[in-house]
């Protein structure tokens, strides 16, 4: 053999063997990328810190919700721009024996609060201090310390303690923990205002001398307001030496919620709203957040069509989708608010003819421009719906937690003596009826602001049933009304496109809100030439790509493995067991 016949023997061989050595990619189990597998529980969030926590909970024999506590208040340390108690959110769980809940901790407005108080003389909005994003007043009464003594006390395990739960986040309060380069980064971009608040300031920029990758972040006021938690429970918050420290400094700085509103602050367990799409159940919160409406209302509509067939990622689709999504949107913006003060039709905005109807005005190859589409009319007979995490347990209790402070870093104001970031939950309300708020949301007069009243929400947090009723995954979303688009979009994946969790939440996505009357689209997966035939069809796309909203979630598998998924646009980690 020659050296030359040598070297293209040598050469092919090589070759193969790359080839035999590669990843196959195959579709293992009909889909790509993988999610993490753990056999007995999972936990998803969106810092490895946190979920580790979780997983710890889950082991030491908590179940699910005992876990999403600890979770929740580990996020409240290391994901400071949305993980809370200074906010509030919603927990959607089903227990061990099928049942589902909703527990709404949904911030409440103060008492002092009035539907004009974010607009000046003149009528326009008041803008920076005094505004419904940013300062002091742009605060709701925080509910999730209430929300999760309610989950714990009555759906926990009662194999781990309060204390058990609340001292992983305490420790990590106190000793600090390293700061990714994420947020160091976003510390910084947010200085402008965080820097006008001292405490943000100090805890938040280091007083100017700004941190980077690698530095360790402790809270030693947020860690004492722990202690006192983890000893005396939510009541301290609530009624203790926590309340009086947020009604001083509220007082001492134009704030409006005071001792009295703290104490009249009331988690409430509400009914889950209950939809289906192509015979599975699905299972999401109702009023105050508008979350599960929208997607029931966009879902009925689609699901006259043969999405399976016009495939994941094609015009045809996006255009159905849009305009199906425009439509719940009008209607969101019309009915929904909280229903504890206004009339929500939430029964006939998820009925299945109400979409018929809806569905009937949708044109084939051609938007309907927003100025056009009207909410619907819903009269007649009544017929018989931000960080994200998602925990599994060994038993089959699941949890899908949305919670947050709405804007990152919330009203950017930390309350003195406590290391409390407080939320901007008041620019949910409608500070000013049909104008947008910070989410480009125009919300209209059952939203306006008033006394004790729950500002209407975009939190998804939903479980998605076999069509034997067994659970299959649940996820939500952080991303203001964009969650609902991820929610949905991922739910069609995984339906009609039988896509894995992770390939289901990472695919690309679209988002349209009504108004204003343009397509959010991701650049990355969203294709020119897609983009070219929706404009041919009238649909106008924005300026920029922007990420839509990011997502966790959780699926059983035929075996029960559980499968845990992290949405690519962020960070975070599921770590099973
Ligand atoms: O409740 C809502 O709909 C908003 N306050 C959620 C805000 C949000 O998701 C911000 N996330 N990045």
């Amino acid at each position: 053999m020659t050296d030359q016949i040598r070297r293209v023997f040598a050469a092919i061989f090589l070759f193969s063997l790359t080839f035999a050595l590669l990843p196959s990619f195959s579709k293992v189990n009909g889909s790509w990328p993988s999610p993490v597998r753990g056999k007995n529980g999972m936990v998803a969030s969106q810092h490895e810190l946190a979920s580790q926590i979780g997983v710890d909970i889950l082991k030491k024999g908590g179940n699910a919700v005992d876990a999403a506590v600890a979770v929740g208040l580990a996020l409240a340390v290391v994901y400071p721009e949305a993980g809370n108690i200074g906010g509030g959110g919603f927990m959607l769980f089903r227990d061990k024996k099928g049942e589902f809940h909703a527990i709404d901790y949904r911030e409440m407005a103060p008492g002092a609060a009035s539907r004009d108080m974010f607009v000046d003389a003149k009528g326009d909005l008041i803008e920076g201090e005094g505004s419904s994003t940013v300062g002091y007043r742009a605060s709701g009464v925080p509910g999730t310390l209430a929300g999760f003594e309610l989950a714990f006390k009555k759906y926990g395990s009662g194999k781990v303690t309060w204390r058990q739960l609340v001292e992983p986040a305490r420790l990590l309060a106190q000793n600090g923990y390293v700061l990714s380069n994420r947020l160091a980064e976003l510390f910084v971009e947010y200085k402008d205002t965080l820097e006008r608040y001292p405490e943000s300031n100090r805890i938040f920029l280091r007083d100017g001398k700004y941190f980077k990758e690698g530095d360790t972040l402790k809270q030693p006021e947020l860690a004492v307001t722990l202690g006192r938690i983890a000893r005396l429970g939510a009541s301290d918050f609530y009624s203790g030496q926590t309340a009086k420290l947020i009604a001083a400094d509220m007082k001492a700085n134009g704030g409006l919620i005071t001792e009295q509103d703290l104490k009249n602050y009331v988690a409430k367990e509400r009914q889950p709203l209950h939809g289906n799409y192509r015979g599975h159940e699905i299972v999401s919160m109702p009023p105050p957040s508008s979350g599960g409406m929208v997607m029931f209302e966009t879902l009925n509509i689609l699901e006259g069509y043969d999405m399976r067939a016009l495939g994941s990622n094609s015009a045809a689709k996006y255009h159905l989708y849009v305009e199906a999504s425009r439509r719940a949107f009008a209607d969101r913006s019309e009915y929904m608010a909280d229903p504890d003060f206004a009339e929500v039709p939430i029964a006939k905005l998820i009925y299945k003819n109400y979409a018929k109807e809806r569905r009937s005005t949708i044109l084939a190859n051609k938007a309907t421009p927003s100025r056009d589409v009207k909410f619907g009319t819903v009269g007649g007979r009544e017929p018989m719906e931000t960080t994200h995490y998602t925990i599994a347990d060994k038993d089959g209790m699941i949890v899908a937690n949305t919670y947050t402070i709405n804007d990152l870093y919330g009203s950017r104001v930390t309350i003195k003596g406590t290391g409390i970031l407080m939320n901007d939950e008041m620019d949910d309300l409608a500070a000013r009826p049909g104008r947008p708020n910070l989410f480009g949301l125009v919300q209209g007069e059952r939203n306006k602001v008033e006394p004790k009243k729950r500002p209407l929400s975009s939190m998804t947090p939903t479980i998605v049933t076999r069509k034997d009723g067994s659970t299959w995954f649940a996820l939500g979303a952080r991303g203001g009304p964009r969650i609902i688009s991820a929610v949905m979009q991922s739910i069609i994946n995984v339906i009609d496109y039988d896509m894995n969790i992770l390939e289901a939440i990472s695919a690309p996505r679209m988002h349209h809100q009504w108004l204003p009357d343009s397509i959010m689209w991701e650049s990355n997966g969203i294709s020119p030439d897609t983009m070219a035939i929706m404009r041919g069809y009238g649909h106008i796309f924005n300026d920029n790509s922007g990420n839509v909203a990011s997502a966790t979630g959780i699926m059983f598998d035929e075996k029960g493995v559980r499968l845990g998924a992290i949405d690519p646009r962020s960070d975070g980690k599921a770590i099973g067991y």
